[in-house]
Formats: structure tokens, sequence, C-alpha cells
């Protein structure tokens, strides 16, 4: 279990302690066996036409590679009926490991069909990077530890063991290469070198940092003369979602122009961090990395096999600098600018993250279960906003710049049962489940209406929604008990 002995936590705003109380309520009807059924079954059905040579794509057309963060839900999903699937999506993951112990956001599909997407990122410019698969240059939210533990859960003892022996060493070197390689001199929290790597490609606290970017003229011109509206037309997503649901095409210029700079830095960190156009230290991704780390923690014990000493130092030192996140006057956390140590206070749900890292003390726990119950804040009829409505950012159908994703809700459904707040976790298990029942599985939906925006038949959805199914009878997650016993820091 994760030692949180030594920390010490900034004494919460006192902002934070006069919102609502945590809501008890629980308003969308419970799943009878007939609805599980049904939905459990469309779920399995859509993993079944987005499956590829060994793995689960995220949706047909619009993204047809193997992805990091998606590979890992999917597993989580496809362990209550699949084991071998599971493993298989998982192992082909890892197969695409760098020699510096990335895992790669990507593993592009082979054949000449999609000779283009690998050459735009040419990874091998690094010389870590696997001849074949090809893969992306850059990683993603580092759930990898959660889905092999996850999957391990659900195998008998002797393959458990085989199972957690065979990931053992991709999983030491790859959290080796996030607390020693993505770390800037003096401090412990990973850092990410392009909005990608955080899976919140276009959230609004991104999407700031890279606006301070030096861009070049013909992206400022651009942006100056309206001109972007023609290059709308050029965009080849667009064919599969409406513009208005996915990042603006200047935006994504700006992320396919940082995506150059770090290709021409060779993908290498130090450069990357010195010289490329963007670099924070993401809350979702370090929330991510808490709980993978004690997740690694529980692998390595379970098959008694040490890790380095080094990483266990670094591993508490990281959860430790969480702390750094909190920001006092707006009682939440943020994400930091690496370069200039500022946190970014643009609202996004990155803030509610801390919960599902398990580290945080009670009262910060609080302070956020009740900002996303709150209607002035993430308490939308259809949760959770990826952006509060309040904020200036606020668009209910645009990517990650307002809508529910199903993913974040299962983040913030599992912290929250493992801090002890069941009826706040049920009452979202069951309004996610409600608006994936009422309109399908996409890939998010509008936070106000619950209208379902993005691809359709979504990987993640559906994988997820079958957890949740799954779990309906279990009041408690795993290591809930020494989250509920976790003292409030005094008032
Ligand atoms: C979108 C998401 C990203 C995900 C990818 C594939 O780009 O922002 O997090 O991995 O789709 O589903």
């Amino acid at each position: 279990m994760t030692d949180t002995s030594e920390r010490e936590p900034p004494a919460p705003a006192t902002r934070a302690l006069v919102t609502p109380p945590v809501p008890t309520a629980i308003d969308a009807a419970p799943f009878d066996d007939a609805r599980t059924a049904a939905l459990r079954s469309r779920a399995i059905e859509v993993l079944a036409a987005n499956t590829r040579d060994g793995y689960v794509a995220p949706a047909k057309g619009l993204y047809i590679h193997q992805h990091l963060w998606d590979t890992c839900f999917v597993a989580i999903g496809q362990r209550h009926y699949d084991i071998e699937a599971a493993m298989r999506g998982l192992r082909r993951l890892v197969g695409a490991q760098w020699k510096n112990g990335m895992v790669p956001h990507i593993r592009f599909e082979a054949g000449w069909r999609h000779w283009w997407d690998r050459h735009v990122w040419r990874s091998r410019v690094n010389p870590a990077a696997p001849r074949s698969p090809a893969t992306g240059g850059i990683s993603q939210p580092p759930m990898l530890a959660e889905a092999v533990v996850r999957v391990g859960e659900v195998l008998g003892r002797a393959e458990r063991r085989r199972w957690y022996e065979s990931m053992y060493r991709p999983l030491v070197e790859y959290h080796l290469w996030l607390h020693f390689d993505r770390v800037l001199d003096g401090d412990r929290l990973a850092v990410q070198i392009h909005p990608w790597e955080t899976g919140l490609d276009n959230s609004p606290p991104l999407l700031e940092l890279l606006e301070r970017a030096r861009t070049p003229l013909w992206l400022d011109l651009l942006a100056r003369s309206g001109a972007d509206r023609l290059a709308t037309k050029l965009r080849w997503d667009t064919k599969y979602v409406p513009a208005d649901q996915r990042s603006s095409t200047l935006e994504a210029l700006r992320l396919y122009w940082a995506l150059a700079r770090i290709r021409r830095l060779r993908y290498d960190t130090d450069a990357a961090l010195r010289r490329g156009p963007f670099a924070v230290q993401d809350l979702t991704v370090n929330s991510i990395l808490v709980r993978a780390n004690a997740r690694l923690r529980e692998l390595a014990s379970e098959i008694r096999a040490p890790l380095p000493a080094h990483l266990l130092a670094a591993m508490s030192a990281h959860e430790r600098a969480m702390g750094d996140l909190w920001d006092d006057v707006d009682g939440q956390y943020y994400s930091r600018d690496a370069r200039s140590g500022e946190l970014v206070k643009a609202p996004s749900v990155a803030t509610l993250m801390p919960l599902y890292a398990g580290c945080v003390d009670r009262t910060h726990a609080t302070a956020l279960v009740q900002l996303l119950s709150n209607p002035g804040a993430f308490g939308t009829p259809y949760p959770v906003p990826s952006v509060p409505p309040g904020s200036r950012w606020f668009q209910p159908c645009r990517y990650w710049q307002g809508p529910t994703w199903i993913n974040v809700n299962w983040l913030l459904i599992d912290g929250m049962r493992r801090y002890g707040f069941d009826d706040a976790a049920e009452a979202l298990r069951r309004r996610t489940l409600d608006v994936v029942t009422r309109h399908g599985f996409f890939e998010y939906y509008d936070p106000i209406s619950g209208t379902p925006a993005g691809a359709k038949g979504f990987s993640w959805t559906a994988a997820l929604v079958i957890d949740l199914l799954a779990t309906e009878a279990r009041g408690t997650a795993p290591g809930s008990a020494a989250l509920r016993d976790r003292p409030a820091v005094a008032p």
C-alpha cells in the first residue's frame, strides 16, 4: 500500500471547505439483470467490431492504430470475458517499448495504407526507438501497471504469478524512464513534452501553455487572417466527426507544429525540455503515475521481486511532490508549467484526478468531491464535464473542452470508492451507465444534454462500461480501507 507517513500536504483553502456537502443521493435508476446483460453484450459487440490483428483499435476510421492508455482501458473491460485478448493487447503494446524504457503512445498498424501516419512521426530519428514496429515518439498517461494488475486480479494464483513475472521488467524499465528521464533537475514530477502525452490533447491548460510558445509566422498569419477556415476543408478527421466536435483547425495546426519541433529534436527529453515548444507537469499524468507506482509495488511484492532502491526512493519523492500542485487560493489542483514553475490556472477536469491517485488527505479529497457535485463547478446533469460550464473555454461538444468522457468518470469513480465516498461514486457510476444506455458507445457526451459526440463505437467507452457493470455489487475498491481511514488535515 502507498506509504503516506512522510506527506505534509499544504493546508486546504477555507473556500474549499465551505462549498456544499458531499452528495448522498443516487438519482439514476439501478441496473436490473436484463438491462445489465443487454448493455454488456452491446459493449462486447463494439469491442469485437474494433478488433484488429492482436489488439482493439479505439474506433473505426478515426483511430485505427494501437494506443497506449486505450489498450489499458480495453484490457480492464476484456478481462471480464476474454482474458486472453486482454493479455494479448497489453503484451503487444509492451512489444513496442523503446530501449530507453518508454512505452510509446501509439504502435502503428503495418502496411502501406498507413505509411503516412508512420512517416509523420519518423520515430526512428531517436536511436532508442525500435526498428520495428513503428511507433509514435512520445508516451501517454501511464495506465499500464493498473491494467496489468486488474488483469492479474481475475487470474488464478499460479497464472497471475507468471503474468506478473512477464510484465515486471517492462514495467520497471518504463517507470525508471518516467522517474529519471522525464524529470527536471531537482524536481520529481514527470514532465510531458507534447499535449498529446497527457491524453487530454486540447484541454485548456495545455492550450494555454502551447499558446505561450513562440509559434512560426505562418501560424500567426493564419490565425490573424482567418485563413485557417480554408485549411479546415483539408482535414481528414472531420470526415468522421463534425468539425465543431474536434479540436479547432488552429489548435490542430499548433499541435502538429509542436510535433514537428520535437521530431526535429529527435524526441530527446533533454533537448525537448531545453528547446522544445512545450513542457508541462501534467496533473492527470502525474496522478495516474502515483497510482501506477502503487500497482507496481503490489505486483513486485506478490512475485517477491524487489524494486530497485533508487526507483522506490523516486516514487516516494514523486508522491510527496504532488502537494506542490495544490493552489491554496483556489482550493484546487492544477498542472504546472515545467519551465516557469507556475501553476496553469485554467480549469479542467484534471483538477479532480488526485482522487484517483489516492495520495491526498481526506480534507483535500472531500474538497474535490464537493467540486464534482457543485453545479457552479463540475455538477452538470451528465457529469463529469472535461471543462466546467462556467469557464470561458467551455464548449459542450468540443473534444476535451467540455464533454464528458467515460474514462475520466471511471478513474474518478474508482478514486471516490477508495476514499469511501461510496454514494457519490455510485451516483456517478449510475449516471455514466445511464448516458451510455440512452445514446450508445460514443467517444464523449454533452454534459448538459447528454447528446453523444465524437467517434461512434468507441472502445474504451464499451470496455469501461463492462467493468462498471461488473463492479456494481462491490461497495469498496482495493485499498479503500487505508484511504477511508486517512486523517483530515487539522482545520
Ligand atoms: C484522442 C484522445 C486520446 C486517445 C485517442 C485514441 O486523441 O484524446 O487520449 O488516446 O483519441 O482514442
